[in-house]
């Protein structure tokens, strides 16, 4: 499974980043706006930490504005990192037209804001490259996030549907591993929660008692 980084925060993709273990960056506008930088300052740095698909999301309501905010965001952006460029899009029937018309022009897309199968059957069909599933939202709302990952990944696996489903809206780590049994393609996690998967106490306690062994020894 691949692991994005659901954030806007430099400081945290640089140093998750130089773990080895990332393989995408996911934002939003929330996201971009925590960290109190302009969209394109942050951006623009973004392309220079990770080598994979960064999605960064269009505000715009209808298709055809969404369509040209997509352009101008791929024209910002230096033509060596356009590769990597996902545009994230919201999932309604704006968002489908849209989805469909960048499609057609190579341009890959993200469409966020599934909260049910049926909805991420349909953003497949218009052509998306990906599809973020938000499960933590669903968990808040009483419903089991995780079983919305199983019914995608089913449908998507009996058509051989090519998009590539996100687990996004992670709450915490037993959320990645869920979506690791489960086949899904990435999870976007958060940074605090990379940091709790990183970590156990058996393993803190295990390297000091190693090195405090050693100490007895060295000499
Ligand atoms: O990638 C979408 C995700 O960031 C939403 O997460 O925590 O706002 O539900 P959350």
């Amino acid at each position: 499974m691949k692991l994005f980084i659901d954030t806007a925060d430099l400081n945290e993709i640089k140093e998750i980043a130089s773990w080895g273990i990332l393989d995408g960056v996911t934002t939003n506008p929330t996201l971009l706006a925590k960290c109190g930088r302009s969209f394109q300052e942050v951006v623009d740095e973004i392309f220079t930490l990770v080598d994979g698909p960064i999605s960064l999301e269009v505000v715009s309501e209808k298709a055809e504005e969404m369509v040209v905010e997509a352009k101008q965001i791929i024209s910002k952006i230096p033509q060596k990192y356009r590769k990597n460029i996902a545009i994230k899009i919201p999932m309604n029937p704006e968002g489908l037209k849209a989805v469909k018309r960048l499609c057609k022009e190579g341009v890959k897309t993200n469409v966020t804001l599934i909260f049910s199968a049926n909805q991420a059957l349909l953003a497949a069909k218009a052509g998306a490259t990906f599809v973020s599933p938000f499960i933590g939202r669903l968990d808040d709302n009483g419903q089991e996030g995780m079983q919305l990952i199983e019914e995608i990944m089913e449908i998507f696996c009996n058509y051989d549907i090519p998009t590539e489903v996100i687990v996004a809206s992670i709450r915490h780590p037993i959320h990645v591993i869920e979506s690791a049994r489960l086949g899904a393609d990435i999870a976007t996690v958060p940074p605090e929660i990379l940091r709790k998967m990183v970590k156990h106490p058996l393993t803190d306690a295990g390297i000091k008692s190693f090195l405090k062994d050693w100490e007895k020894i060295k000499k």
